[in-house]
């Protein structure tokens, strides 16, 4: 697939049959452009970029290696799933890499938000080219690439880019077997190939993850706080059928704290902030309301589970005015 127009014949992908067709094309394909030389591919864990690398496992098999950055900002049970997924159950040549201290130790008292998404940009560059640079004769690189990357960076809206812009002395051939594809068909492909549904139907997450949502300078106890919130709030939100129906919600722990009380005694510590949207193009955001039953189990759990917090806030304000993330 060397084309980056959508053929305007091509039918959307919606059916289990369309899949199979689509999956068999591309074995096929990325046979024939691959041969017997090797592939890497930078898997995030993120739907896109596991649908690509099913797909080069079934095509390549060991011909491919992954490198999978664990960097300290992935959700709870996040590189756990990706290790449990493809290194075990599909069996790929995956390479796990802890840099939780290394970018930790970068981010350490920075409180900018653009000073911070910048250093987790080039050091997910760095991580990565250092990983590349340890194996022999790569001569393709795999990304998740998919329709409107291309079209929004055709239209100058964003920088196209998926593993945060290539380090240019890594001279590989690409290969995008997903990037004819609006993100509803990579789902219908994903679940095709048998990826399980926490990552086909894995909300957007931003690529500097969890760091926007620990605002200012991030601290590992405050950072621990904010991937316990979004771990109560998914499981409650899956519990109360809300999963694949909200567009995106998530917790933020900003870096102040406020007075409270905990079995008689002062407590000094911070708040959770709860953030709910629905959306179709990102551009305007609508809040969603929530059945207060849930409110008060949230506020129950967050504030009596997760160490250092002793308030629940709640963020109804659309987009405009606020963006989605807070950082
Ligand atoms: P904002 O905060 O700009 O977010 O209203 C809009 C959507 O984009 C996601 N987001 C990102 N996604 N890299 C990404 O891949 C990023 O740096 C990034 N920042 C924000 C955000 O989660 C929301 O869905």
């Amino acid at each position: 697939m060397t084309s980056n127009k959508r053929p305007d014949t091509m039918e959307r992908i919606t059916t289990p049959q369309q899949a199979e067709a689509f999956i068999e094309e591309q074995l096929k394909e990325l046979r024939e452009q691959i041969g017997d030389k090797k592939v890497l591919l930078a898997l995030s864990g993120g739907v896109d970029s596991s649908v690509v690398a099913a797909l080069l496992i079934k095509a390549v098999g060991k011909q491919l290696t992954c490198v999978h950055v664990n960097h300290g900002l992935l959700r709870k049970g996040e590189p756990e799933q990706v290790i449990k997924v493809f290194g075990e159950e599909l069996g790929a040549n995956l390479i796990y890499v802890d840099a939780v201290d290394r970018f930790l130790d970068k981010l350490a008292g920075v409180d900018d938000p653009e000073t911070k998404r910048h250093i987790i940009g080039e050091e997910f560059i760095k991580v990565f080219a250092e990983e590349a640079a340890k194996l022999d004769g790569i001569k393709f690189l795999g990304q998740g690439t998919i329709y409107p990357d291309i079209l929004e960076s055709e239209a100058g809206i964003k920088a196209h880019h998926n593993v945060g812009g290539l380090p240019e002395e890594l001279d590989f051939e690409l290969v995008e077997p997903v990037k004819l594809l609006y993100k509803d068909e990579v789902r219908v492909v994903g679940k095709a190939l048998g990826l399980p549904d926490s990552m086909v139907y894995r909300q957007p997450f931003p690529g500097p993850g969890l760091g926007v949502r620990c605002t200012g300078a991030i601290t590992r106890d405050r950072l621990e706080a904010v991937r316990e919130s979004d771990a109560i709030l998914r499981e409650e939100f899956e519990k109360a059928g809300l999963q694949g129906k909200v567009w995106q919600y998530f917790t933020v722990v900003p870096d102040y704290k406020s007075t409270g009380i905990t079995d008689g005694k002062r407590t000094y510590a911070w708040p959770v902030v709860i953030r709910a949207i629905n959306t179709t193009d990102v551009v305007e955001v609508t809040v969603e309301h929530l059945d207060p039953a849930l409110i008060d189990r949230l506020v129950q759990r967050i504030t009596t589970e997760v160490k250092g917090v002793n308030r629940v806030l709640f963020d109804y304000t659309p987009k405009p005015p606020a963006t989605v993330e807070w950082e």
